[in-house]
């Protein structure tokens, strides 16, 4: 039997320090603003970012004429433009310190919201569509562009409905 409290004694200090370092590990992505549930107003901000970050690399690709490259940034900017609306939860405006630039008329209107994220995710999908397989089967340089114009025109579409202009943050 002593053995068994021995035992008890043991599997409670693991669960113990496996609960701190799951505290430690949320507490360390909660600072970031990154994945954070109760914070859906930094995240979406960073999804945002990185969905500019993906749109630059994608259009110096093209640039340089390497579009199977591309296929990576279209399909990240598919799956990021699948959660955008998670992370709108009704009347989330954030903090001052934030300076969100989201409007209410998100809220308003829904449906045109989810339409805009859909856009997006459509236009994405083409673009990834034309690209992943440009190795072996070569596109041109018009096909892409235009691709590229209708994914920057969706970004833009939900933008100009959506998003307070910078200075009225
Ligand atoms: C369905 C609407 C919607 C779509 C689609 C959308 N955005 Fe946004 N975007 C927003 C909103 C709303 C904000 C402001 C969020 C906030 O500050 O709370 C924003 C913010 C941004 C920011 C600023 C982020 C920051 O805080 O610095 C960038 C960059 C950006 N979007 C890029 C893009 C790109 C690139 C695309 C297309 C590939 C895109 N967005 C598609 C609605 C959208």
């Amino acid at each position: 039997m002593a053995s068994n409290a021995k035992r008890t004694r043991l599997l409670r200090t693991v669960a113990v320090t496996l609960g701190l370092l799951g505290l430690l590990s949320c507490a360390a992505v909660a600072q970031k603003g990154l994945l954070d549930e109760r914070d859906p107003v930094s995240e979406r901000q960073q999804l945002m970012k990185n969905q500019g970050a993906n749109f630059k690399d994608l259009r110096d690709k093209a640039k340089a004429g390497n579009f199977a490259a591309i296929a990576v940034n279209a399909q990240n900017i598919a799956f990021a433009a699948r959660h955008i609306p998670l992370l709108f939860p009704k009347g989330s405006l954030g903090t001052p310190e934030q300076k969100s630039r989201a409007k209410p008329e998100i809220w308003q209107d829904w449906d045109g919201f989810i339409a805009a994220t859909t856009q997006t995710r459509d236009a994405a999908l083409a673009l990834w569509e034309l690209t992943k397989d440009a190795e072996k089967q070569p596109v041109s340089a018009e096909q892409v562009q235009a691709a590229i114009k209708n994914l920057a025109e969706s970004c833009k579409g939900c933008h100009d409905k959506f998003r307070k202009p910078k200075e009225q943050q």
